[in-house]
């Protein structure tokens, strides 16, 4: 099959989060099955153009129609990591992709508006005929409504469209003067109940809404919150929407590359180790300690990994820390926030904790530290609010690090209760707590430090249970290939 992602990040070339990894995890995997894969990219100044090999003009003068004229792009293309990519410059004074980073702009609808005309536009005068469009979140939303409603009439006649949900908190919620600019034009249409027009915000379109109605599938990252999408506050205003679609919609677990994070030959940490020895890993808890000045006490070391967002349930991760302090853990952070608000509470709470050596904060991000985390900590927390698929905690089971996450979205199709679950006892692989509060998290970091402390040989075990866990993109491979197979036949 000849697979097209078309996205606004992937991994390692523009990466704000987990869609990145995604993006690029499952590339390889399809790749590595034996099908044509391509990546549609904007070309952003801000990318870390150190991982892409071989950048060169691949196209060179592309017009995309824009408002009442066009705009001339140049199409780049190089391999990033093996996976080949192309990279969609405008030329125009609106500088859409040259800025300091990758969102956050009054006019990012418009942004990525252009970009999805630009890649379906590219794909014509390229005459490239992908049997699948796959593209993600709400940046690339318009992708089959532009492809429906205007280019199938073109040369783009028969290509399907999967369009994947990451995160349904940004939609792409925005005025109708995209239709002029698009040329899609027709507000009477297109701002209709049935199409584009947003479920609560009377005026607005709504991007992500128009993937959901145009898409021949449409998924999620992990069943679970594909229930939750339909049936709760989650969905964030689409569960009507969805509840319309629910023949074309479903939830595939995300998985991630088990090459990629191993802890047998992974570069970035000290001390390598398997199931079979399993000792070793204390050598990276011994070094992590050593970089991050923590005591070297007979203490077990909770960490938490990842972006500092009210997504992430930043008041428990907080309660998290001063309750494993109190309870005779150590606690280490790596993260920041999009909020600077947030961040400054975090900088506070680490000045205060400055004399403390039971635990380090560390505000940013750092790949290397964070594998030296995954791979030196005893247990990591993770007490979202909502979480559509999550990778840190599926990571933690690879390094033998006992997950500690509330039972939402894919933290719940991936973390099994030691001690209350319905799989069975040598299943089990973590903690897992219901309510977003200190009484539920509490609850579970109890528990775990109780484990650790009180029955070693236990905790030992629990940790086996989890490193033998398989959520690696073979199993998602698969999944979304059935899917892709499934609309293909339509
Ligand atoms: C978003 C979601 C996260 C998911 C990731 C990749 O970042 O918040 O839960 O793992 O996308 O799909």
């Amino acid at each position: 099959m000849y697979i097209v992602q078309i996205a606004s990040e992937c991994a390692p070339v523009s990466k704000v989060g987990g869609l990145a990894d995604v993006v690029y995890g499952i590339s390889r995997e399809l790749e590595m099955r034996g099908n044509v894969l391509e990546i549609i990219l904007p070309k952003y100044d801000c990318m870390r153009y150190d991982h892409i090999w071989g950048l060169h003009i691949e196209y060179q003068d592309l017009w995309v129609p824009w408002g009442n004229g066009a705009i001339h792009c140049s199409v780049w293309s190089g391999s990033v990591h093996g996976r080949k990519c192309f990279f969609i410059e405008p030329h125009s004074n609106d500088n859409f992709f040259n800025r300091d980073r990758y969102y956050g702009f009054p006019d990012d609808a418009m942004r990525f508006a252009f970009f999805s005309k630009a890649a379906l536009e590219f794909l014509i005068k390229a005459d490239k005929h992908p049997d699948i469009i796959h593209c993600h979140d709400w940046q690339t939303g318009l992708i089959p409504v532009l492809l429906y409603e205007m280019y199938k009439f073109q040369e783009l006649s028969h290509p399907r469209v999967c369009y994947t949900i990451h995160n349904f908190r940004f939609q792409g919620i925005t005025g109708t003067d995209i239709l002029s600019a698009t040329q899609l034009n027709k507000p009477e249409y297109y701002h209709h109940h049935e199409r584009l027009k947003d479920n609560t915000h009377p005026t607005a379109l709504n991007f992500m809404k128009g993937g959901i109605v145009y898409s021949n599938f449409v998924t999620t990252v992990s069943p679970k919150h594909a229930f939750e999408a339909r049936h709760t506050d989650q969905g964030y205003g689409l569960g009507d929407t969805l509840h319309i679609h629910q023949d074309k919609f479903g939830g595939i677990l995300n998985g991630i590359d088990y090459e990629q994070w191993n802890p047998e030959i992974d570069p970035l940490i000290p001390s390598h180790y398997t199931m079979a020895t399993l000792d070793n890993k204390y050598g990276n808890k011994e070094a992590l300690r050593d970089r991050l000045m923590i005591r070297k006490e007979f203490k077990p070391i909770i960490a938490y990994v990842g972006r500092l967002d009210s997504q992430k349930g930043v008041h428990l991760i907080r309660h998290a820390l001063f309750y494993a302090l109190d309870k005779g853990a150590q606690f280490v952070l790596l993260g920041s926030s999009p909020e600077t608000s947030i961040n400054n509470d975090f900088l506070q709470i680490k000045q205060e904790l400055n004399e403390n050596q039971d635990c380090h904060l560390e505000i940013g991000f750092n790949e290397e530290l964070a594998r030296l985390l995954y791979a030196g900590a005893d247990m990591i927390v993770m007490p979202s609010m909502y979480e559509p698929c999550g990778l840190a905690q599926i990571i933690a089971l690879r390094y033998g690090t006992v997950p500690i996450v509330r039972a939402v979205g894919g933290l719940a199709d991936t973390i099994f209760d030691r001690d209350f679950s319905d799989k069975a006892i040598t299943a089990r692989n973590g903690y897992v707590f219901q309510e977003a509060d200190y009484k539920g998290i509490e609850s579970a970091m109890q528990r775990a430090i109780g484990l650790w402390y009180d029955y070693p040989e236990q905790f030992h075990k629990l940790v086996l249970q989890g490193m033998q866990y398989n959520y690696s993109w073979q199993h998602s491979g698969q999944h979304y290939l059935n899917v892709y197979e499934k609309i293909r036949k339509k």
